[in-house]
């Protein structure tokens, strides 16, 4: 009964010994699974898993045992959900403890991604009425410029002052469409891409965009037999050029952008099935990103610049769910910043619509 489970479950006897262990435990704990390991202390067993050494620990110990509690597991970042339980004999005395638990992290990731358009929506309609309506007198102040510009040739100070209204309206020009842009719902135009040609494409036009990129090493590390995707390659290609932008002006000037691709294959685990994937780490060692603002990244017009305008990741952020991909952020051990997009093969919607 307890293999074909679909939770994680290890038993432990009254003195700490391992009775039971399944797959599904292993692999949710990220360790690999050893005959050996029923009969020995369950302290050893789990010494990789700290967190879950710790509340299987507490079963003997403590009186009201959790019942569907969480935890995020410190190493691999998974939250799993787990209930912690006593075994006991006929005459109602302890002999064990057993702890099932599932693994919750998609669950958790999709309702984060349900949070996080939904507050989007919000803010995108506001935003779009505010650019909507800034548009026109924009557009006004810098044809009116112009106009005065040309009935004062002979002031060179007018000149100069209207010169820089007339580029100062323009760069507000700009934010604006990149609002209205950022709002606008994604259509996309699907088909069958190589992922190393997007990459290249980004890196070149990341470069181009960038006047920072002096002493920036670039490595692109790509098996050339990576399989095509189905997305849309301009969409895929700004996901990358707002990256790579991101790691140069992070780095300034100076530093090593490591872009690596592999194939995963779909894992069909009882929770849920995932056809096969491509992972993409974008890799800098510039300084980081400290865990205070880590939270706020993905938020549009978040920056920390003083001319970003805060919409490089919320855009990344709305292409990767609409091509049902995957992305996060993570400390590169030796310092910098690694962010991993994981792309389906095929999306959800080209499997079941
Ligand atoms: N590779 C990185 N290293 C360090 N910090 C980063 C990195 N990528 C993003 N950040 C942080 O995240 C913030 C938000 O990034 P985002 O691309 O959304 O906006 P921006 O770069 O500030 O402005 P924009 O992209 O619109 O010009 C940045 O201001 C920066 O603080
Ligand atoms: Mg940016």
């Amino acid at each position: 009964m307890v293999w074909n489970l679909r939770n994680g479950v290890i038993a432990i006897s009254r003195d700490g010994r391992v009775a039971v262990m399944n797959d599904i435990a292993y692999r949710v704990l990220g360790l690999k699974p050893r005959v050996k390991d029923i009969g020995r202390h369950f302290s050893d067993v789990l010494k990789d898993v700290p967190d879950v050494s710790r509340i299987v620990a507490g079963a003997f110990e403590i009186s009201h045992l959790p019942n569907r509690a969480e935890l995020r597991l410190k190493h691999t970042g998974k939250v799993i959900g787990y209930t912690l339980s006593h075994v006991k004999d006929s005459r109602g005395r302890d002999v064990g403890a057993t702890l099932f638990f599932k693994d919750l992290t998609r669950v958790e990731q999709l309702e984060e991604r349900e949070r996080l358009r939904d507050r989007l929506a919000a803010l995108g309609e506001m935003a779009a009425a505010i650019a909507h309506e800034v548009k026109n007198p924009l557009a006004g102040i810098e044809v009116m410029a112009g106009i005065l510009k040309r009935q004062l040739p002979e002031s060179p100070d007018a000149q100069n002052i209207l010169a820089d209204i007339i580029k100062e309206a323009k760069m507000a020009n700009v934010i604006v469409q990149e609002v209205l842009a950022f709002v606008r719902p994604l259509r996309l135009q699907v088909e069958d891409i190589a992922v190393p040609d997007v990459i290249r494409d980004a890196v070149t036009m990341a470069e181009s965009h960038s006047a920072l990129k002096r002493d920036v090493n670039v490595r692109v590390d790509m098996p050339e037999a990576l399989r095509p995707i189905q997305g849309d390659p301009h969409q895929l290609r700004q996901i990358f050029t707002n990256l790579l932008t991101n790691a140069f002006e992070a780095m300034n000037g100076s530093g090593t952008v490591e872009i690596a691709a592999t194939a995963i294959d779909g894992e069909d685990d009882a929770d849920h099935a995932s056809g096969p994937t491509i992972l993409i780490t974008i890799c800098d060692n510039g300084p980081g990103i400290p865990p205070e603002v880590m939270e706020r990244i993905f938020s549009p017009f978040f920056t920390t610049k003083p001319q970003g305008s805060g919409l490089g990741l919320a855009i990344v952020r709305k292409i990767v769910d609409a091509h049902d991909g995957r992305i996060d952020v993570g400390e590169r051990p030796g310092g910098g910043t690694i962010f991993r997009v994981t792309l389906p093969v095929r999306s959800q919607q080209q499997l079941f619509g």
